[in-house]
């Protein structure tokens, strides 16, 4: 006999495509906050409407995987205010880019190799029973997906933590199946407590979603099939060298393969951060930055002065009648600054490749300045001709390439 278990992809990119535990996560995640929303009695986003303001609900997330990120998605779309918390520190940029605030365990934590948590500490633990009791009395909706494979799920919301909360919240308990997070879960069943909180213990979350769930299944079953066929034949061949169809592998001829050898997912820390910089190392090192920042700001001083004092010598030692170029400076120094200072960075590059363009208006005062009849005139002028070539063909130049990056092939 041959098996292979479904259930057992590793969790590494390249086998994204056929996992099926992330398939039915994502999808049960998302169901979590449906079923949360249907139970609430209340909208999830804030409102001002003419009889009053409605806040938004507070949807905390416990375990930031694949479920826990769905349901911080789903939750965010729907307009509410999301927290999570997840042991892995390395998950926080994930919970932000999902529209999440991260709130860690204030017990650092070891990260993972193989993409899935580790065991808490006993300091760990109890740092984050506190935080999650704390968190979970302020929210509205509360989502628990912290599973540890191969263990019954930790209990991270107490009795107390569920009696600290308004009448009317909602408790998703997806790490039901393996016992629940939450102390008062029953798994398979809703029940409401004496101070009006709801827990849901559905198992079967991706199953209320059954037209999405076998989709995603069949695309899953799908990549299974385009992986161990090779040769597009039909014909299966398990090699046994490839880490995706090792680890999915639980017997071959007869032969129990049985746990596979543990894989490092990519997701995990490749080497540990160097050591950082000792105590006077630190001292030092802020008395070295606080010099050289007084030094700068004495010669910005000095700089200033001098280019004071000679902008007053220029203006004094002008003819009245050039008084208004003076004035036209000046005001296009003040105007330059603000406008360009209110450019987005991103936009810099084409604004300058542009305004460079403008500079033409060099070209035309030295185009009428080159035939002078004073040699030094002629001089300048020629120089003007060239550096405003240069700018403005320059500005075309790097414009047109910036323009061809975004350009598809064949265009
Ligand atoms: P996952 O392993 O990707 O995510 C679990 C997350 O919880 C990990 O990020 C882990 O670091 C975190 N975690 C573990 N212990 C924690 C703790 N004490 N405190 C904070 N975070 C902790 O798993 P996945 O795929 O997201 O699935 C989550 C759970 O949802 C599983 O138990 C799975 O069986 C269950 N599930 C339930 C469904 C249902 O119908 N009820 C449907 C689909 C999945």
């Amino acid at each position: 006999m041959t098996a292979l278990a479904m259930d057992a992809v590793p969790r590494i990119s390249r086998a994204q495509s056929l996992d099926v535990l992330s398939s039915m996560a994502n999808v049960g995640g998302y169901r979590a906050i449906i079923e949360a929303a249907n139970v609430f009695g209340r909208l999830f986003t804030g409102q001002v409407t003419a009889a009053g303001k409605v806040p938004p609900a507070t949807v905390y997330v416990i375990g930031a995987g694949v479920a826990g990120l769905a349901a911080i998605g789903t939750a965010n779309s729907m307009g509410a205010v999301v927290r999570s918390t997840d042991l892995r520190p390395e998950v926080a940029e994930q919970v932000e880019s999902m529209g999440a605030e991260f709130v860690p365990i204030p017990v650092a934590s070891e990260e993972s190799a193989d993409g899935y948590a580790k065991e808490m500490t006993a300091d760990q633990a109890d740092a984050a029973l506190r935080l999650y009791t704390e968190q979970v009395g302020e929210a509205d909706i509360v989502v628990t997906t912290a599973n540890i494979p191969g263990r019954t799920s930790p209990i991270l919301v107490t009795a107390e933590a569920v009696a600290r909360m308004k009448p009317g919240s909602v408790i998703v308990d997806m790490a039901a199946a393996n016992g629940g997070n939450c102390e008062l879960t029953v798994p398979g069943k809703r029940v409401v407590t004496d101070n009006g909180v709801t827990i849901l213990g559905y198992t079967d979350l991706a199953g209320r979603l059954p037209a999405q769930a076998s989709q995603l299944y069949g695309q899953n079953i799908v990549n299974f099939f385009k992986l161990v066929t090779p040769n597009k034949d039909g014909q299966p061949v398990l090699d046994m060298d490839d880490e995706v169809v090792r680890g999915m592998t639980v017997a071959k001829d007869g032969e129990k393969l049985w746990p596979p050898p543990p894989v490092t997912v990519s997701a995990a820390p490749l080497a540990p951060a160097p050591a950082g910089p000792s105590e006077e190392e630190l001292a030092r090192q802020r008395a070295e930055e606080e010099q050289a920042a007084l030094k700068a700001k004495r010669w910005r001083t000095i700089g200033l002065t001098v280019a004071v004092v000679l902008g007053i010598a220029l203006v004094l030692a002008t003819p009245p009648s050039m008084m208004t170029f003076y004035i036209v400076l000046a005001l296009a120094i003040v105007v330059g600054f603000y406008v360009i200072t209110a450019v987005t960075h991103s936009l810099h590059t084409p604004l300058m490749s542009e305004t460079n363009a403008i500079s033409g208006i060099i070209l035309v005062g030295a185009l009428l300045q080159v035939g002078s009849s004073n040699t030094v005139v002629t001089v300048l002028a020629f120089a003007a001709i060239v550096v405003a070539s240069i700018n403005i063909f320059g500005g075309f130049l790097v414009t047109h390439r910036m323009l061809g990056m975004f350009r598809k092939e064949g265009e």
